[in-house]
């Protein structure tokens, strides 16, 4: 599998994933995933390491958790916040072979595949060879990513359309991932399987500063990777970012994405 760049990509990437993460989430979905004490954890695509350090107080007494990474920035802002004694961090391409990861009992990957449209399932299997048997493998992912927006007029929503489809054919983006997930533990003969929907997002009424952060860099970083035209824009992007921007701080609007997780255990 070749290296790819991440559509995200930023100056401020670490601080919107950082900022945006809720300690009490990442809670609930990995207890329900079946996280417990004792186990040796990887968090794949950590990120900023909030849920590395969130799922190494999981685990507990006698656990530890590793999170791995692509980008030198973030691993190095994670090692710096979050990094102790069960917690630490590595650089790695996780389109690469792990096994110098070692072995794990239970595999968190949230937020990741939707980065890899057509090469998810192969990332997945790569993941899964540094399960132990028996260990378990937690996916979470969006589905219709960045589509369940209802009151912007009808231009910005062909924009966003236009934008979205865009990412998924130039950028290998796959905001439909959410609803795969399910079919990739099936695909691997995983036993146990649990499935669960759920609300993200789900944004009205007046705007939280965090969510404006969010959604403004998301916005803005996907539609500049993107290849469309702002044709129906006469200002171009920056007439399309400051209608969004005004859009989204309506309280008018309304904004959700559904999320599914999908936890099985090793065959
Ligand atoms: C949206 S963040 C995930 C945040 C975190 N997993 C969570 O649960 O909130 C996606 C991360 O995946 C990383 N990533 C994407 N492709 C990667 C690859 N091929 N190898 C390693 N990391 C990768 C990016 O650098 C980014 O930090």
């Amino acid at each position: 599998m070749r290296a790819q760049k991440y559509l995200m990509e930023n100056a401020d990437e670490s601080l919107r994933l950082d900022l945006k993460t809720d300690d009490d989430v990442t809670s609930r979905q990995a207890r329900w995933a079946g996280i417990a004490p004792g186990m040796r954890v990887v968090d794949i695509g950590c990120g900023p390491g909030k849920t590395t350090s969130r799922l190494g107080e999981l685990v507990q007494p006698g656990g530890s958790a590793v999170g791995v990474d692509l980008s030198e920035q973030r691993v190095e802002f994670a090692r710096e916040r979050y990094g102790n004694d069960h917690t630490s961090f590595a650089r790695c391409d996780l389109l690469k072979p792990l096994s110098e990861l070692g072995q794990f009992d239970f595999a968190w990957v949230r937020f990741l595949l939707e980065y890899h449209r057509s090469n998810c399932f192969d990332l997945v299997k790569n993941i899964s060879d540094i399960l132990k048997p028996g260990g378990i493998l937690c996916l979470i992912d969006l589905d219709y990513n960045c589509l369940s927006h209802f009151g912007h007029s009808p231009r910005m929503e062909r924009a966003v359309a236009a934008i979205m489809k865009s990412i998924e054919e130039k950028e290998n983006f796959d905001p439909y991932v959410g609803r795969k997930l399910y079919s990739f533990l099936y695909d691997l003969g995983y036993q146990e399987i649990d499935v669960k929907v759920e609300a993200h997002h789900q944004i009205f009424g007046e705007l939280k500063q965090v969510d404006e952060f969010n959604w403004t860099k998301k916005v803005e970083v996907a539609a500049r990777n993107s290849d469309y035209g702002f044709d129906e824009y006469e200002e171009g992007f920056e007439q399309f970012l400051a209608e969004f921007r005004s859009f989204f701080a309506d309280p008018r609007r309304f904004t959700y994405t559904p999320m599914i997780s999908c936890s099985g255990r090793k065959p």
